[in-house]
């Protein structure tokens, strides 16, 4: 199989990059980038000769028209991805997530390739912290913030292009990763990294939200069960039952450090922050059998604060940076 991977020098896309070239060496990897501050080439280094690299933007309609058809498939990563970033600047959002998946779209019209979209949880807004419910593939659109309205967006167009155009396409919408190489802005390398400089990691408003945590592999596992053996049109929702307040998520990680389970600090909240998202992935599980591998998060994140110890040449270079920019974005603690 020939395949391009859109925004593989990312957090999810890397990852996804280096299960594909393990677990299924037979399968020609070409990942199409536009390495913005969140791609970081470095990412595909320990396997940099197994694959293709074009540097480039999924909005350029003939760079994408001419890699498209040269495959089998593509798998649609590339995003911007930060919610706090769409509230300070929308337009990239809708430019990327949006003008860019249309001319994805129009190329596997074209080429006749089949496409999977990976989206996300937050299409579907929020749950109240006392709901019991979680979302399903049949629960309502209703995103809150640019990112995610972007992504809604995004996947409208998909199942447009499937009724309309007979597009072999199916999407998925994941609930929070986390693992190696996840960009310093992100709650969890941030904290981690915040921890490693010495400096109390940082809770946006009172710390009660909740995120429903998976692992990255088991995410791009899922994403392999539906590439291969998915029904064409469906959405599948992917998710490992990793419910967990940021406070505990946050205390977790400050055992990890040997720190008290104190030793932080509230900061100015998120405008319009969702409280709570909730996966039922039985769809995934029933029709396709798969099942994470990650069920323990307190070891899965023991790993993730080891490898950001372990890389800091990898991560260092953003942070300064980053951290500003939520200085300037008028982040005070509490
Ligand atoms: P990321 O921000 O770490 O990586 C995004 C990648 O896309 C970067 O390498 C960037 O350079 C590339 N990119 C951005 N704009 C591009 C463009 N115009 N052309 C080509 N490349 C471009 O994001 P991530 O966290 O790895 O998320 C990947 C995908 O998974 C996104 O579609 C996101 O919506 C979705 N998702 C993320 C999560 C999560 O928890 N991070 C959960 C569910 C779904
Ligand atoms: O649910 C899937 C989504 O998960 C993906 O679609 C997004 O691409 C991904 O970024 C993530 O969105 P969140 O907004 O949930 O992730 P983030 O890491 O930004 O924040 C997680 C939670 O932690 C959220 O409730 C906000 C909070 N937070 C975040 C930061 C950066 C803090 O309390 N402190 C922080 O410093």
């Amino acid at each position: 199989m020939r395949l391009l991977v859109t925004g593989g020098a990312g957090f999810i896309g890397a990852n996804f990059v280096h299960q594909t070239v393990t677990t299924r060496p037979g399968v020609q990897v070409t990942v199409l980038d536009k390495l913005t501050y969140a791609g970081n080439r470095s990412s595909l280094d320990p396997i940099a000769d197994r694959i293709e690299f074009v540097h480039g933007d999924i909005a350029d309609a003939a760079l994408v028209e001419r890699l498209v058809g040269g495959v089998d498939a593509v798998v649609h990563f590339a995003a911007e991805s930060h919610n706090d970033n769409s509230l300070a600047d929308p337009w990239p959002f809708v430019q990327t997530n949006i003008v860019g998946t249309y001319s994805l779209l129009q190329a596997v019209r074209k080429h006749q390739v089949r496409y999977h979209h990976i989206s996300t949880d937050e299409v579907y807004g929020d749950l109240e912290l006392d709901d019991p419910s979680a979302f399903t593939e049949a629960t309502p659109y209703n995103p809150s913030s640019p990112y995610s309205a972007s992504k809604a967006s995004s996947d409208m167009l998909v199942r447009a292009w499937v009724r309309s155009f007979g597009v072999r396409a199916t999407i998925s919408n994941c609930s929070n990763n986390y693992g190696p190489y996840q960009h310093v802005e992100k709650f969890i390398p941030r904290q981690i990294t915040n921890l490693i400089d010495g400096v109390r990691p940082r809770l946006y408003g009172s710390g009660h939200q909740v995120r429903d945590w998976i692992h990255v592999d088991d995410h791009n596992s899922a994403v392999w069960e539906i590439l291969e053996r998915g029904r064409i049109g469906r959405t599948y929702l992917i998710g490992a039952q990793g419910e967990r307040d940021n406070k505990s998520v946050v205390q977790l990680i400050l055992e990890a450090f040997g720190r008290p389970a104190d030793d932080f600090d509230h900061v100015t909240d998120r405008p319009g922050h969702d409280l709570r998202y909730a996966i039922d992935s039985s769809l995934l599980r029933t029709e396709l059998g798969w099942t994470p591998r990650y069920s323990d998060f307190r070891t899965g994140l023991a790993a993730t604060v080891q490898w950001y110890r372990d890389n800091e040449n990898w991560w260092r270079p953003q942070k300064a940076a980053t951290e500003n920019a939520y200085a300037a974005a008028g982040e005070k603690v509490l």
